[in-house]
């Protein structure tokens, strides 16, 4: 029988792949917010649950390598799931019971989707994947100016990212150097192999761009289609692995130009959401998905009401962190009974975008 919470419950959260975005940014998120208690960790890296358990006061009964054992635990309410492969997680929290973050993407095959939805489904879960821009000040301001917007001309999502190399020099890290290469080579065949079962053997040469989209540019489709709705392909093409660009419509027929790529020799961050109207021309500036209270900034170019008189807008509306936010969601979520803005069968639909550009890419 799947417990009831009302607000004002506390939650007992346990933490399964206690890497680099757990440390950085759930871990902290999770022990401000006072309607949660850090309750277990999980990683395959026993150096990693032992320095993370120290470091949050979590005793050594609750810090595990295996997930298994750590879900068993009936005094165990929700999971966040960082493990780079969520299915397994996913569905393991499921069947246990557990409400759940995912971090995106939900999993690399529509099939794997499925199984973990529905099982959630069945047992009456939260299940919120981790899209934390969704629940960002500035992408929540913009959303609402997109909507007043009569005549949509053009819609562009630009996501290049870059180095990720700074994040160990910034922030002190316990790495997972105990782990044995086999464990950490099955666990990666095995994701190969959902994804490859995804998007066809004949495609496997765009398996890094499959891989992109999923992973980073997923966070751009997701909010592209909860600004502008769900878009089909007209075109794609893999320049060269790891790089996309397509067009997709939408709906009403407004088109959209999509790019992603990721672009390591540089410490730069090149990630935007545009939008050209009769009314306005807005562009949404995402920030380096590590750097803590960095606002999203909004440009808008519009005229002066009633006149010709045009002029340039720079919006930072907000310094709050989307990831504390995203925690808070979830909170109203399993109290509430709401529907997580980025619930599972909304994340599905990057899954079926990625794998359908991919698919539209000529041979
Ligand atoms: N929302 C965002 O912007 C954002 C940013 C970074 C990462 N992510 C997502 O978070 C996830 C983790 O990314 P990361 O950069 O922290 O990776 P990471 O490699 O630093 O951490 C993953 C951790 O999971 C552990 N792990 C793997 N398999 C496990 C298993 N079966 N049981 C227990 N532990 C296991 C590993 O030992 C490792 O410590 C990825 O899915 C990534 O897409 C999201």
């Amino acid at each position: 029988m799947q417990k009831k919470f009302k607000p004002g419950d506390k939650i007992n959260v346990g933490v399964i792949g206690c890497g680099q975005i757990a440390q950085i940014m759930h871990l902290p998120y999770i022990c401000e917010n006072e309607n949660f208690n850090l309750y277990s960790v999980c990683d395959l890296s026993r150096l990693v649950i032992d320095s993370v358990g120290e470091l949050y006061h979590i005793p050594a009964g609750r810090r595990f390598t295996d997930m298994d054992a750590m879900l068993a635990d009936e005094a165990l309410d929700a999971v966040i799931i960082c493990t780079k492969d969520h299915y397994e997680p996913g569905v393991k929290a499921a069947k246990a019971g557990k409400h759940m973050i995912i971090e995106k993407p939900l999993a690399y095959s529509l099939a794997q989707c499925d199984e973990i939805i529905s099982l959630a489904k069945e047992k009456n879960l939260v299940l919120q994947v981790g899209y934390m821009k969704r629940y960002d000040p500035g992408f929540q301001y913009a959303l609402e100016k997109i909507k007043t917007l009569k005549n949509v001309n053009l819609v562009r999502v630009h996501d290049y990212g870059g180095s990720f190399d700074f994040t160990t020099k910034i922030y002190d890290l316990y790495a997972g150097t105990d782990i044995p290469k086999e464990v950490i080579e099955a666990g990666n065949q095995a994701t190969t192999a959902a994804k490859i079962s995804e998007i066809g053997k004949e495609r496997e040469a765009f398996l890094q761009s499959y891989d992109l989209i999923c992973g980073l540019s997923s966070h751009d489709t997701i909010l592209m289609r909860h600004a502008f709705g769900d878009p089909k392909v007209l075109f794609a093409h893999v320049s060269k692995p790891g790089f996309v660009t397509a067009v997709l419509e939408f709906e009403n027929g407004v088109q959209c130009v999509f790019e992603s790529g990721l672009v390591t020799s540089r410490r730069s961050w090149d990630e935007s959401l545009w939008v050209y109207s009769d009314d306005c021309n807005m562009s949404v500036h995402f920030p380096w998905p590590y750097l803590k209270n960095a606002p999203t900034v909004v440009r808008i170019n519009e005229n002066e009401e009633g006149s010709m008189i045009n002029y340039d807008k720079e919006v930072v509306s907000s310094f709050d962190e989307s990831y504390r936010r995203e925690w808070r969601h979830f909170y109203e979520c399993i109290t509430e009974g709401k529907t997580p803005f980025t619930c599972g069968e909304d994340a599905r639909k990057d899954i079926k975008l990625a794998s359908d550009i991919i698919k539209a890419v000529k041979l």
